[in-house]
């Protein structure tokens, strides 16, 4: 049984999420246009980004259409997910691909060759950390940013009450349902809703409410911080390192 913060090594939870899940996400389209409006309208020359748990990429790919020559980092720890955005993404000597656990502080060492970054995202990932590490991440982040770089967080934060996460998970259900019925995939809602609530990356959850993450970033010494986009536990927040 692999440790809670480990589970996405596993190769078919990998798969499920990219083949079954990624495109379902709510308003999935819409959060990658703000992420893009926000680096354009922050750093309208943005040259260099890190991908932070980057799945395929996707995120990454998003930066690498507006800023096609940027120098890019996607990092993952799991195998199949960088082996996915390797493929995926154009063949260019700019781009780098590091299989990293970002749990441990080690991972700021490995990619330090790479140099610093206009931009680092981060996409429904960094929920599986404990607390006190996911502080410590925002922190090393804030150290990888270049002065007026922007750093931000798609994240699955908490509800504040089970009564709304219950009201999220259903939303969430019939999103996935929705999509599987556009894809064909024959599967009912009743067995969407049982993957949904059987996952074993459910059970790996670390939520924290929105609010006490910004409050984190603003003591590390971001400004402009905020959430510029949130339907439920699903929210986009971050803020700019000072410039010097
Ligand atoms: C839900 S997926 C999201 C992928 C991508 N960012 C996206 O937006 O589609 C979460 C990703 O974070 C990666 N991940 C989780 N914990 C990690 C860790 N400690 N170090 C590196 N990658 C991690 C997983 O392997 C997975 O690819």
């Amino acid at each position: 049984m692999a440790a809670k913060d480990q589970m996405w090594r596993r190769e078919d939870l990998s798969k499920r999420f990219l083949e079954g899940v990624r495109r379902a996400i709510p308003l999935a389209d819409y959060q990658i246009r703000i992420i893009l409006l926000l680096i354009g309208k922050t750093i309208p020359k943005a040259a260099s980004f890190l991908d932070l748990g980057c799945g395929d990429g996707i995120l990454g790919r998003a930066i690498l259409s507006q800023y096609p020559k940027a120098r890019g980092v996607f990092l993952d720890f799991s195998p199949t997910m960088i082996e996915a955005a390797r493929k995926k993404s154009p063949k260019n000597k700019k781009l780098s691909f590091f299989t990293q656990d970002y749990g441990k502080p080690s991972w700021v060492n490995a990619i330090k060759g790479s140099g610093k970054f206009d931009v680092i995202v981060s996409g429904f990932s960094v929920h599986h950390q404990p607390d006190k590490r996911k502080r410590e991440i925002y922190k090393e982040v804030f150290g990888l940013l270049n002065p007026g770089g922007l750093f931000l967080n798609l994240e699955h934060v908490s509800s504040p009450s089970p009564r709304l996460q219950r009201i999220f998970d259903e939303f969430f259900v019939d999103s996935l349902y929705s999509y599987h019925r556009r894809i064909g995939s024959g599967k009912t809602r009743g067995e969407i809703a049982r993957d949904h609530y059987k996952s074993p990356l459910r059970k790996s959850n670390l939520l924290s409410p929105l609010d006490i993450q910004c409050s984190w970033l603003r003591k590390i010494g971001f400004k402009e911080v905020d959430c510029y986009l949130k339907v439920f536990e699903l929210a986009l927040f971050g803020g700019i390192r000072p410039g010097e």
